[in-house]
């Protein structure tokens, strides 16, 4: 019988990749498959959380219960999240959003020429900065995908972005990452203690983030 020890709680989860639009045919995107996000849903749903899952686009199909919000650029996903934060008790931001997204988004398609062509990007919001400055007693958690300097690049989003914990990926490693149905992860909390996952399966890694996110509580 699965633990229902979430019941009563909100869960928000962001999941995927974000799509930027450079055109009506052309967009810039990420290799985020949303696994580890709908990993985390499903997860949460078995254990009694009322969960809302804000996801850009993926070819998963919704973990049965959750209320699903889709969106495609970083700006929806901040609205989205603006819109949903208030009343949730626990938000996990493992989407993979996009930074910079092109300054404008050409209506007719862009024409090639013989010369380069140069994209100006300009900056997005950093959702899970700003839902740090509102944290309030809301358990924030975010994910730092990273490709070296893991744990120490890690760490400093903690304290810029005000988490309680975050979820470190190492995207180099076999099995870890983007794409794959394993991961492999450090958990490390805002009071310096650090929980290394060995390869599991994602929804074996979404429980043990769950777990940690309980304790954070209020
Ligand atoms: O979807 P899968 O194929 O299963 O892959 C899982 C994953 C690799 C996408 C996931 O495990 C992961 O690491 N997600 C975070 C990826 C990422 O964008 O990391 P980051 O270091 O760029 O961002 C750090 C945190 O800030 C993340 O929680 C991100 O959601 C958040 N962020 C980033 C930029 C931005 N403008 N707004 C944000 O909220």
């Amino acid at each position: 019988k699965p633990n229902r020890d979430l019941e009563g709680k909100k869960v928000l989860i962001t999941a995927g990749p974000t799509r930027e639009s450079l055109d009506p045919v052309r967009f810039i995107t990420n290799h985020s498959s949303g696994k580890m996000g709908y990993s985390l849903a499903e997860a949460a749903v078995e254990r009694g959380a009322d969960v809302t899952l804000i996801s850009g686009p993926t070819n998963l199909s919704p973990p049965m219960g959750v209320r699903l919000i889709k969106i495609n650029t970083t700006l929806d996903m901040y609205n989205a999240v603006m819109k949903n934060y208030i009343d949730q008790h626990i938000i996990i931001k493992s989407a993979a959003v996009a930074d910079y997204r092109p300054e404008t988004v050409s209506t007719t398609k862009i024409k090639k020429n013989e010369g380069n062509l140069t994209l100006t990007l300009v900056r997005n919001p950093d959702i899970l900065k700003e839902l740090g400055c509102l944290k309030e007693d809301r358990v924030l958690v975010g994910f730092a995908a990273e490709s070296d300097n893991v744990i120490e690049n890690a760490k400093g989003k903690i304290n810029r972005k005000n988490l309680d914990f975050i979820v470190a990926n190492d995207i180099t490693e076999e099995g870890a990452g983007f794409g794959t149905d394993t991961n492999i992860v450090n958990i490390i909390d805002k009071n310096g203690e650090i929980e290394k996952v060995e390869k599991s399966s994602k929804r074996e890694i979404a429980h043990r983030i769950l777990d940690k996110a309980k304790k954070f509580i209020k």
